[in-house]
C-alpha cells in the first residue's frame, strides 16, 4: 500500500510535535533543578539543623540562670560586621556565628536577675508559638482562622482587664504603637474639623492634651508624629505619690479654653515607668466627661494589676477610658512585639485607619459588618500584618488566666519583699512610694550629702552593670537620682532579689570606702 504524501506529511508532523514536546519537558525538568528557591535542597539535613537549633534554644532557656553578661569586644564586633558575601556562607555556618559570636554577647533580659528598665522575660512555650507563626508566615488577620484568633485574643484581653465588652481593639507592636493608635483616634474624633481630609493644616484652634510629668516619653513621640507638636502636650506636675495633680490639670484645661485652644484629651497613667504609680483614673474620667474630652490611659505594663489578687484597685476607673494602651510583652511575658489598643467608639477607631478613599463609605457606616469593624487591617497602620495574635492566643489558652494572675501577684509580692529588705537596712532608703512592681532606692550611708549620694549611687550602678548589665537601672524623680528595680520577671525568686540587694550593698560599701579614702587624701 502506498501512502499518500499528505498522510506522510501529517505523520511526520506528529513525530515532530512529539519530539518538540519531549525536548520541552526535558528542558523544563532541567530548569526546575536550576530554578532558585529558599527551601533546602536536602530536607533531611535541614531537619537535623532545625532539631539542633531547637535543642540549643531549649537549653539556653533551661540554663539562663547561669549565663553571664559579656560585652562584645572589638574582635567580636568585627566578626559581626562583615561584608555581605555573594554566594552566602550557608545555614550551618551562620548558625555557628549566632551560637559563638552573637548569642554570648547578647543582653540576656531573660535572666532571673534582670530588673532593669521594664523587660519581659518571655517563655519557652512563647518561643514555640513564635516558631509556628514564622513557619506559616501569616501576613494577614482579616480572614480565615487568623481573624477569629485575633478577635478572640481581643475578647480575652477585655475580659481580663474588665474593659467593656462593646469596645473594639487591635493588636499592635507594643506600648508605643498602642498609645499612638489610641491618640490618633482621639485626635480625629475630637478635632472640630475633618482631620482625615484636611490634616492639621485645617487647624484654627490648637488641639491640646494633658498627661503627668511622670508619663512615658513615647506619648511625646506620638503627639509629634500626629502633627500636633510636643508643645501641645501639657505636662502636669505630680504630687508626692507621683500621681497627676487633678487641681492643676483642671486649671490648665481652663487656661487653654481661655486662650481659645481646643483641649481634647486627658491621658492617665496606669503604672508610670519610673515608679509604677497610678493616677486617680476615676477622677480623670470624671474631669474628661465634664470637659467633653477624650480619656486615654497608658497602661502599658501596669494595667495588668487588674488580674492581681491584691492590687487591682490601683486601676479602678480604667474601664472608663475611651481608649487604653496596654502591652503583652512586658508584664505578660509574651515574646516581644505585641501590644494592644482598646477603643470604645469602634466607628471612630475604624474611621481613623480605613483608607481615605474609602471615607465615602463611612457615610453608610451603619451598614458596616461586625467583621469589618473587627478587621485589624482597618484598625492600625500596617497593611501586611504579622500573625502575632497566634502567640497570645496559644499562651493564654495554654496557661489560663489563673497562671498569669499568680505571676503578676508573685511579682507584686516579691516587690514588697524587696522594699522591706531596703527599709530594714540602715544604709539604704526607699526614694519613691512603692505601689506596684517597682522599687526606687538608694544606698545612703551616714555622713554623705546629696551630691555625694548621687555620685556614689551612679558608681554602684556602673560597677553592677559591668558584672550583670541592667540587673537594675536608674532614674531621676523630682530631681533626685536613684536606683530602680522593676519586676515583671517570671523567673525571679526571692533568693535572686536577696542576692541583688547584697550586691548593691557590697558595691556601695566598697565605693563608699574608696570615696572616703580619696576625700582624706
Ligand atoms: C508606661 C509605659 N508606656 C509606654 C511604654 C512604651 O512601650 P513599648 O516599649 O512597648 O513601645 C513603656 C515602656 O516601657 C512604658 O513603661
Amino acid at each position: 500500500m502506498r501512502l499518500s504524501s499528505q498522510v506522510i506529511k501529517s505523520s511526520y508532523s506528529v513525530i515532530e510535535k512529539k519530539q518538540v514536546l519531549f525536548h520541552t519537558m526535558r528542558n523544563r525538568s532541567k530548569q526546575s533543578i536550576s530554578e532558585e528557591t529558599l527551601d533546602p535542597r536536602d530536607w533531611e539535613k535541614f531537619r537535623l539543623l532545625g532539631h539542633r537549633m531547637l535543642d540549643d534554644m531549649i537549653d539556653y532557656l533551661k540554663n539562663i540562670r547561669f549565663r553571664k553578661t559579656c560585652f562584645p569586644s572589638k574582635e567580636v564586633i568585627d566578626k559581626i560586621c562583615v561584608p555581605l558575601s555573594q554566594e552566602g556562607e550557608g545555614e550551618e555556618r551562620v548558625y555557628e556565628v549566632f551560637q559563638q559570636i552573637i548569642l554570648p554577647h547578647m543582653l540576656h533580659i531573660t535572666s532571673p536577675k534582670f530588673w532593669g528598665v521594664v523587660a519581659g522575660t518571655g517563655s519557652p512555650y512563647g518561643m514555640l508559638a513564635e516558631m509556628l507563626r514564622a513557619t506559616t508566615n501569616g501576613a494577614q488577620e482579616f480572614s480565615f482562622a487568623e481573624l477569629y484568633v485575633h478577635k478572640q485574643v481581643i475578647t480575652w484581653i477585655k475580659e481580663m482587664l474588665e474593659f467593656p465588652k462593646e469596645a473594639g481593639g487591635v493588636l499592635v507592636s507594643g506600648g508605643s504603637e498602642a498609645n499612638f493608635t489610641g491618640l490618633a483616634v482621639a485626635r480625629n474624633a475630637k478635632a472640630v474639623f475633618d482631620v482625615k481630609a484636611k490634616g492639621v493644616q485645617g487647624l484654627s484652634r490648637i488641639l491640646t492634651l494633658y498627661c503627668s510629668d511622670e508619663a512615658h516619653h513615647c506619648l511625646e513621640r506620638s503627639v509629634e508624629l500626629l502633627g500636633l507638636g510636643n508643645e501641645a502636650l501639657r505636662r502636669v506636675p505630680t504630687d508626692d505619690d507621683c500621681r497627676i495633680r487633678i487641681d492643676v490639670l483642671a486649671h490648665a484645661i481652663e487656661e487653654d479654653r481661655l486662650q481659645h485652644n481646643n483641649p481634647f484629651c486627658i491621658i492617665g497613667c496606669a503604672g508610670t515607668v519610673n515608679s509604677g504609680a497610678f493616677d486617680n483614673l476615676n477622677a480623670l474620667a470624671d474631669l474628661a466627661k465634664k470637659e467633653n474630652m477624650w480619656f486615654h490611659v497608658d497602661g502599658a505594663f501596669g494595667a495588668w494589676v487588674k488580674i492581681s489578687r491584691t492590687h487591682k484597685h490601683l486601676a479602678d476607673g480604667l474601664e472608663r477610658a475611651d481608649s487604653l494602651a496596654v502591652d503583652l510583652h512586658k508584664w505578660m511575658n509574651m515574646p516581644y512585639g505585641i501590644g494592644c489598643t482598646l477603643v470604645k467608639d469602634r466607628l471612630a477607631h475604624y474611621s481613623t485607619f480605613v483608607y481615605g478613599h474609602e471615607a465615602e463609605y463611612l457615610k453608610s457606616a451603619f451598614d458596616l459588618s461586625e467583621d469589618q469593624l473587627a478587621n485589624p487591617h482597618n484598625l492600625a497602620l500596617p497593611l501586611s500584618r504579622s500573625f502575632s495574635s497566634l502567640k497570645a492566643y496559644m499562651l493564654l489558652r495554654a496557661h489560663g488566666k489563673k497562671k498569669y494572675s499568680s505571676l503578676i501577684q508573685q511579682n507584686i509580692d516579691q516587690t514588697r519583699f524587696l522594699a522591706k529588705l531596703i527599709e530594714k537596712d540602715p544604709e539604704m532608703e526607699i526614694t519613691a512610694p512603692v505601689v506596684s512592681n517597682i522599687v526606687c532606692f538608694r544606698f545612703k550611708p551616714n555622713e554623705m550629702d546629696e551630691t555625694e549620694i548621687e555620685v556614689l549611687n551612679k558608681k554602684i550602678l556602673e560597677d553592677i552593670n559591668e558584672k550583670a548589665f541592667l540587673m537594675i537601672s536608674d532614674t531621676t524623680i523630682k530631681g533626685k537620682y536613684m536606683l530602680r528595680a522593676c519586676n515583671v520577671n517570671n523567673r525571679s525568686k526571692k533568693e535572686d532579689i536577696l542576692s541583688m540587694v547584697n550586691e548593691v550593698k557590697k558595691t556601695g560599701e566598697k565605693n563608699f570606702l574608696q570615696m572616703h579614702d580619696a576625700g582624706r587624701r
